[in-house]
């Protein structure tokens, strides 16, 4: 969906620029959305989500997840300075890059999707992930999603949204979309992977999926994706008016 530009407001004055952090269960819809608000307002989107995967494709490529998922997180911690993660706008939207690779495609693949939950539990991971992200919102003017981008990355961020619907919504939008991709999956099965990854989201002991105290929250269970989009260009000028 695109907005005429006169429909959301920025100003030349970079003090003027906030950050917006959108978190939520996974399959919330919570990136489109993100993404969306950031080409609106532009802004920059920052999907740190990619970050966790880029961790987990260098692990994985260098023999450091065994065959039964067990993690060798003493290799994984000693190598996390050579690992450099970043963005590059190509003709077809926003890759991530690993140290300089353009990884987009191989991050997204489902044996990177089955080993990332255990890496981004390690608490080394997120210690050096988070201050990369908050390298990023240095000069705000920024959208990440994530899990815990309002309550640890950003906890002054401007505007907090956490997004939310029902686990069977999620799984139905989870399944079309691998339906779409041609994968061979049934809806009881991505049902359950929802349910699985919603609980280990919830229950790892570092930065646990967990709203912010601050956040605005959004169930989008019955929304389309331009009503979500102006649901959200609403709320950050809400904000933007605020600040006056
Ligand atoms: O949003 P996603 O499915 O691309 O996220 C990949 C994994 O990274 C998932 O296991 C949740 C985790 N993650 C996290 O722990 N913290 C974040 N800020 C973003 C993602």
């Amino acid at each position: 969906m695109n907005f005429e530009p006169e429909t959301y407001m920025t100003t030349d004055d970079s003090s003027g620029l906030i950050i917006v952090a959108v978190d939520g269960y996974s399959s919330s819809g919570k990136s489109t959305m993100a993404k969306a608000l950031a080409r609106n307002v532009g802004y920059r989107y920052i999907d740190s989500g990619a970050m966790y995967r880029a961790v987990t494709l260098y692990a994985l490529r260098n023999n450091m997840i065994s065959s039964d998922r067990s993690v060798d997180t003493t290799r994984v911690a000693a190598d996390l300075d050579q690992i450099r993660i970043d963005f590059i706008l190509t003709s077809d939207g926003q890759h991530t890059t690993l140290n300089g690779e353009d990884v987009e495609k191989e991050i997204r693949s489902m044996h990177v999707s089955n080993h990332v939950s255990p890496i981004a539990a390690i608490p080394a991971v997120r210690h050096a992930l988070v201050a990369r992200q908050q390298q990023f919102g240095r000069e705000k003017g920024i959208v990440m999603d994530g899990r815990d981008i309002g309550t640890t990355v950003f906890p002054d961020a401007e505007l907090k949204i956490f997004v939310n619907a029902s686990a069977e919504t999620r799984a139905q939008r989870r399944f079309q979309e691998l339906m779409a991709k041609g994968a061979e999956v049934n809806y009881e099965e991505v049902l359950a992977n929802v349910v699985h990854r919603d609980h280990i989201d919830e229950t790892r002991e570092e930065s646990p999926l967990r709203k912010a105290d601050d956040a605005i929250v959004l169930d989008n269970s019955c929304m389309t994706e331009d009503e979500q989009n102006r649901w959200m260009l609403d709320r950050f000028n809400e904000t933007i008016s605020r600040r006056g």
